[in-house]
Parts: C-alpha cells; sequence; structure tokens
C-alpha cells in the first residue's frame, strides 16, 4: 500500500514537471512558431531513445518571492539519447519556464551534461532559447555561465559541441555557442545579440529590430557567428543529422566509413574550369566532380564566400574540404574567409579527418580596408591552422596559385603530405600582367611599341612561370595529373595516409594569432 502510495506521488510529481511552464506558456511558445523543448528533443533524437536527467532539480533563489516558486526543472532539460544509433548527451532550455532563463542550478544540469559529454567521449548538443541570466540570481546565475563557458573550452577538442539557437540567446549567453564547434539557427526564430535593442537606443540612439540586430540571416551571412541556418526547426534537426554523419564522436575517434558511391555522372570535370585565369567558375562544382555521390555538405555557406569550407567523402571516408571559391572576389583570401578556414582546419585536424585544399587564388585582397581590418593577423591565422594540422593535409592546384596565397592555400612548404597540379596551374609571385608591368617597366615604357613590348614580356614571364613546370621541378608539387584523374589520385593519397603520424616539439599550447 505503501509502496502504491509512493508510485502515485513519484507520477504526481513528475507530470506537473513535465508539463514545463504549464499550458498558457506553451501555447504562447507555439504561437511563436516555436516547439517546446520536449518536443525539441523528440524530434531531433531516435524515437523513444530520450532518458531524462535531474528532473526534480530546484532553484535554491530565496529573493525577489522566489521561495516558493516551481520551475520545472529549472528551465532546461538534459538528458542522453541516441541520433542514428549512436549515443549523444542533449539540453534544452524551456522557455516556458521563466523564459528559459539561466540560475546556477539550471547551469549546473547543463555542466553535469557536458562533464558526462567529455568523460563518454559523445557529442553535445545544446539547444538555446532563453531570456539569458535569470535576473533573481544576481550573481549566482554569472557564476553559472562562467562554469559552461569553461567545459566548452576544456571540451574543445575533445567531443564535438553543436549549439541550436531557437529562440532569444542575449547577453553573455551568447559565449557558450561562440565557444562551440557548430552554431545552427532559424530564420525569425533565432536571435542573438551581446546587447539588446533596448540598450542600443539608450546608448545610441539608434532603432533596430531584434531580427536586424542579430537574427538568423544577420548571424549567417553578415557575422559569420552562426554556420547553419534553416528555414525551420525540423529542417535544423535534419541539418545536424547530416553534419553528424560526417564527424566523429570523438577526438581519438575517426570518423564512420560510409559504403563508397562514385560521383554522379552529370558533374563532368573536365569542363569546369575556364582556360582564361580570371574567368570564373564555382568550385563546388569541382567538388561534386570529385566526391562520393556528389555530395557536399558545406558549412557557412553564405559567410566569406570566397572560401568553401565542408564535409564530404571519398571512397566512404570523411574529409574537411577548403577551396577558393573564383566566384566571389575572385576567390582571395581576405580578412573573413581567413578566420572561416582557419576554425574549420583546426576542427578537423582534432577530430582526425583528412583536409583536402583545392587552390585557385589571386592572393591576399589589397586595400586600406582589409589593412586596417587587420589582414595581417586574420590572415595568418590560416597559415597557423594549416601548419598545425597533423592530419593528412592533400592539396590539388586547379589554376591560379599566385604570392602569399600560394603558400596559405596549404603548400608543401606548411606541410601538405601531397601537392598536386593540373596542367591549367599557374604558380607564381604574381599573374603575368603585374608582373611584367612591375620587373620590365623600363624596357616597356622606354620601347617604341609599348604596348607590343608589354605583350611580348607578359607572354615571356607566363611561359616562364605561369605553369606547374617549375614548382614541378624543384619537387614542389608532387605531380601534374589531369583533371579527370583527380578524384583517383586524392583516394590513394588519402589511402597511403591512413596511418600517418607526425610528431611536434612538446609544448603547453601554441599561440595562433587570434
Ligand atoms: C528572469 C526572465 C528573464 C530573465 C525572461 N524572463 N527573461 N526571468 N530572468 N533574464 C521571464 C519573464 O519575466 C517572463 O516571466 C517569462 O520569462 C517570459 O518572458 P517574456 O518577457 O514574457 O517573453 P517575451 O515577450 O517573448 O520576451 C523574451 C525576452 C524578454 C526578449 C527574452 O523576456 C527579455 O528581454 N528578457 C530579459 C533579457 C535580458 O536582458 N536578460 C539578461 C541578459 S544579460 P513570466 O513569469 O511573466 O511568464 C545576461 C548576462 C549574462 O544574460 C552574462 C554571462 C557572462
Amino acid at each position: 500500500m505503501l509502496n502504491s502510495n509512493k508510485h502515485v506521488d513519484f507520477f504526481h510529481r513528475k507530470n506537473k514537471l513535465l508539463n514545463g511552464g504549464g499550458s498558457k506558456a506553451v501555447e504562447k511558445q507555439m504561437a511563436m512558431g516555436k516547439l517546446t523543448a520536449r518536443d525539441r528533443i523528440t524530434a531531433l533524437l531516435d524515437a523513444q531513445s530520450f532518458y531524462e536527467y535531474d528532473l526534480f532539480v530546484e532553484h535554491r533563489c530565496r529573493d525577489f518571492d522566489m521561495v516558493n516558486k516551481l520551475l520545472p526543472g529549472d528551465g532546461v532539460i538534459t538528458g542522453t539519447g541516441t541520433i542514428a544509433g549512436r549515443p549523444i548527451c542533449v539540453y534544452a532550455q524551456d522557455f516556458t519556464v521563466a523564459g528559459g532563463s539561466l540560475g546556477l542550478m539550471h547551469a549546473r544540469k547543463i555542466t553535469k551534461i557536458m562533464d558526462h559529454a567529455v568523460k563518454m567521449g559523445m557529442p553535445i548538443i545544446g539547444i538555446n532559447d532563453s531570456g539569458g541570466a535569470r535576473i533573481q540570481e544576481g550573481v549566482d546565475s554569472l557564476a553559472g555561465y562562467g562554469e559552461i563557458f569553461y567545459r566548452n573550452t576544456i571540451a574543445s577538442g575533445i567531443i564535438p559541441q553543436l549549439s541550436v539557437i531557437l529562440g532569444p540567446c542575449a547577453g553573455g549567453a551568447v559565449y557558450s555557442p561562440a565557444l562551440t564547434d557548430f552554431v545552427f539557427v532559424v530564420e525569425n526564430i533565432s536571435k542573438m545579440f551581446i546587447t539588446g535593442p533596448e540598450v542600443i537606443k539608450t546608448v545610441l540612439g539608434e532603432e533596430i529590430s531584434m531580427e536586424d540586430l542579430g537574427g538568423a540571416r544577420v548571424q549567417t551571412e553578415i557575422s559569420g557567428n552562426a554556420h547553419f541556418c534553416a528555414g525551420n526547426e525540423l529542417e535544423c534537426f535534419h541539418q545536424i543529422k547530416q553534419l553528424l554523419t560526417y564527424i566523429p564522436w570523438n577526438n581519438k575517434a575517426r570518423a564512420d566509413r560510409h559504403t563508397p558511391r562514385p560521383p554522379k555522372p552529370k558533374h563532368e570535370i573536365d569542363q569546369i574550369v575556364p582556360p582564361e585565369p580570371t574567368k570564373p567558375y564555382d568550385v563546388r562544382d569541382i567538388i561534386r566532380a570529385i566526391c562520393d555521390n556528389s555530395d557536399f555538405f558545406e558549412i557557412q555557406r553564405n559567410w566569406a564566400a570566397n572560401i568553401v569550407i565542408g564535409f564530404a567523402r571519398l571512397d566512404g571516408q570523411t574529409v574537411g574540404i577548403v577551396g577558393n571559391q573564383p566566384l566571389v572576389l575572385a576567390g582571395v583570401l581576405d580578412v573573413d574567409s581567413s578566420d572561416k578556414a582557419a576554425r574549420f582546419i583546426r576542427f578537423c585536424d582534432a577530430f582526425n579527418i583528412p583536409l583536402v585544399t583545392l587552390v585557385d587564388i589571386p592572393g591576399y585582397l589589397p586595400g586600406v580596408d582589409q589593412e586596417h581590418a587587420g589582414v595581417i593577423r586574420h590572415g595568418a591565422k590560416i597559415l597557423y591552422a594549416f601548419s598545425e594540422a597533423t592530419v593528412p593535409k592533400i592539396t590539388v592546384i586547379l589554376r591560379k596559385a599566385y604570392g602569399g596565397g600560394y603558400i596559405a592555400m596549404c603548400s608543401r612548404h606548411l606541410g601538405a603530405d601531397f601537392v598536386f597540379a593540373w596542367p591549367t596551374a599557374e604558380i607564381a609571385v604574381m599573374g603575368p600582367e603585374g608582373a611584367a608591368n612591375i620587373i620590365f617597366r623600363q624596357e616597356i615604357s622606354s620601347s617604341l611599341d609599348p604596348v607590343a613590348t608589354r605583350r611580348l614580356k607578359v607572354q615571356e614571364y607566363g611561359e616562364k612561370f605561369a605553369n606547374p613546370y617549375v614548382a614541378a621541378a624543384s619537387g614542389h608539387i608532387d605531380a601534374v595529373i589531369s583533371p579527370a584523374d583527380t578524384r583517383k589520385v586524392l583516394i590513394h593519397a588519402i589511402h597511403v595516409s591512413s596511418s600517418k603520424a607526425e610528431c611536434r616539439p612538446a609544448r603547453k599550447h601554441g599561440i595562433p594569432p587570434f
């Protein structure tokens, strides 16, 4: 009898907590086009796979009439489950409970599941939907954020960390996602900012909506803070599941090998790169012509689009691809594209994912804006990241590889294991036009026919350097290959690099230029 009373009491308590902030708050949440925290977890994880912990955790706040206030789960749901049968840790802030605001116990639930993810070696997915630091808890809530940031940093490079922004993520709260590896946002739902519209109005006298300040498009197209944007929450969860197919579960593992598939026949590699060095093309067409099933999982597609990064598979094995994009700014490196590539390279290196670099670059972007924005410091990040990486590094020079861009794009000199060049490759300090204008300036201007002399000198320089053979003669590249052989050559290079082990001098850590 006593036992059955206890069971009834248990179900009563549990059901009360499972309702979150109650039906009114849930209705409000749904009216905003948002799923509830619990529905989000259900939609993300395999059916019936979620096990929740710390449902009965209670806040400790005694101020501002909080003593008897029930905040179910303290506004966050934490637990473990599976995605495609593989174990995962997850937390989802529950906006229906005190606006998902973060108090100390809320934070401790999150840090507990983070610790679990690190110990057990599995990814953690954090779903953010919160009004930020719980105002009533004062410094305790700030302490909670600090404890999360600390763990984000400790877990970095050990387990993949994914952040999903499905509501407000304001103030210092944004720094947990910023410390994680991939940030997902959803149109009209995600809002990320440090200082909100109210503060901006007070301090700067400027009016701006939350959407224009830090909505999904802003974060994926202008700031680059987020990596993936979806039209709705279910699409977002699909993107997460796709990403997880490409990456390993921790830094000691390798990504799962999938069944190898040839590229789709419509992607004809010979026809993509125009012979004229200045004519644009889409480097993603090359990627699709090389990779398994022509699948390319692009990351940060709409930000710093002059470089393309993402995952693909070669012979069933995940590779990280970094490619200059001649379609945008002729594929130059600049502040943002250097940041974008460097972070991705470091992710791949931390998680044992070989790097394939596709080169067609006229150099770093010239200009006062770039110099003043710190292109020296930011541009150094990509040099650092490629040099630091010890995973297999394979480079293919498709067309132009000029100046600093040649070195930066995983050249032999930065430790590439294999460097291949197509016959269309031009490896030089700069393009023939610019080079001839500088080194033959005197000769051109003093000649009877400067136009004809310039043409001749451009041709002369081009014949000397605008080809892959000078670099091949010095061993800076390993082989000149025909485009049609690229996939075969890459698969072989990855195959023979599979037990690569590169040791570096011992140190506490390097000091990258960030
Ligand atoms: C306590 C909060 C809260 C908070 C929201 N709520 N934010 N409670 N602390 N930070 C509560 C509300 O009182 C309300 O409770 C419920 O959550 C829903 O909030 P609404 O305002 O009704 O929702 P909505 O209109 O959708 O507006 C959402 C919002 C707004 C834009 C997020 O709530 C808001 O501006 N909140 C404050 C945001 C903020 O300034 N946070 C502090 C940031 S500073 P009831 O009981 O009425 O349902 C920060 C520092 C972190 O986070 C530093 C870390 C290093």
